[in-house]
């Protein structure tokens, strides 16, 4: 397993395997590995030639300073995990080494970053898309894999794809969740046990939510969830929305609709934690 902090090195690399047509499938993550990540790898692995990672804590997507500065970070665990799936190449360069000047680019994804995440994050999704561009170019991957756990992000890449015409597949992945239904983050480690025994419950409601959609309207279901996690007193709810699974609008009937989620942020004690499940 080879270990670049340079883009040079990264970029020598890649220019060698398109060169010898072999296909780099590309994983970026922020580190703090756990079986989330590994799963995307596996996938990653299976379908290319070669599997590369990228470890970056990317410091403009953070809009809160104090989670930029606790998320956590242990470069020698997540090595020990990368050679577990197998993987090629691990990218992680220095902040400098991305950003040498500061970052003025804007990107523009209109209505969809104007919901949930985008919303209560400014900022968030345009640091998103500048470094993922900034890899895909340095990496120059033929498949590049995203959770769904991310839903939203993963749709900003898509369109960041197609308005840049980037020639990358994106493959979307399954939540992968804890045995009590967590979905898996590298979040979870700054629970403390109690919090992290109340956290199940988000994945019950969601659940619970999916029941209830086939007795309850679309407007119904929104008061009937965010009237659930409220009522869990240590959740601190940011929303509770129900949306269309490409545009991430709001839901009026069912009936016109091909395809719908229910997406939730909430904080609990000082973590922000964010799920979704598919409803139809
Ligand atoms: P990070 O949070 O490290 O996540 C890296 C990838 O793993 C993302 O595509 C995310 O959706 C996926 N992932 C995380 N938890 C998952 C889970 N429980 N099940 C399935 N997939 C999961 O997302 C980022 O990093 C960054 O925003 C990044 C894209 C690297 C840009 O900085």
């Amino acid at each position: 397993m080879k270990v670049f902090n340079t883009i040079a090195q990264m970029q020598e690399f890649s220019a060698d395997a398109r060169r010898q047509g072999k296909a780099i499938g590309f994983v970026p993550t922020m580190g703090a590995l756990h079986q989330g990540h590994l799963d995307l790898m596996r996938q990653a692995k299976k379908e290319n030639t070669y599997l590369v990672v990228s470890i970056f804590v990317n410091p403009i997507q953070f809009n809160n300073p104090e989670d930029l500065e606790k998320y956590p970070r242990d470069l020698n665990r997540d090595l020990d995990l990368l050679k577990t799936v197998a993987c090629d190449v691990v990218f992680a360069p220095t902040v400098s080494e991305m950003y040498p000047e500061t970052v003025t680019e804007k990107h523009d994804f209109g209505a969809l970053e104007q919901v949930m995440e985008g919303a209560t994050r400014p900022g968030h999704f345009n640091g998103v898309a500048v470094v993922v561009k900034k890899l895909f170019e340095i990496v120059q991957p033929l498949r590049a894999y995203f959770g769904e756990k991310d839903y939203q992000q993963l749709l900003v890449i898509k369109k960041l794809v197609q308005k840049e015409h980037f020639p990358v597949q994106v493959i979307p992945c399954a939540i992968i969740r804890e045995p009590d239904g967590l979905a898996m983050s590298s979040r979870n480690t700054r629970l403390n046990a109690e919090e992290r025994a109340l956290a199940p419950r988000i994945y019950q409601i969601l659940r619970e939510a999916k029941q209830q959609a086939a007795f309850l309207s679309p407007d119904a279901l929104q008061k009937w969830g965010e009237a659930r996690f409220r009522e869990e007193k240590s959740f601190d709810l940011v929303y509770f929305q129900l949306a269309d699974d490409t545009e991430l609008q709001p839901v009026n009937d069912w009936k016109s609709q091909s395809g719908v989620l229910a997406f939730v942020a909430l904080q609990l004690g000082s973590v922000r934690l964010i799920d979704n499940i598919r409803i139809i």
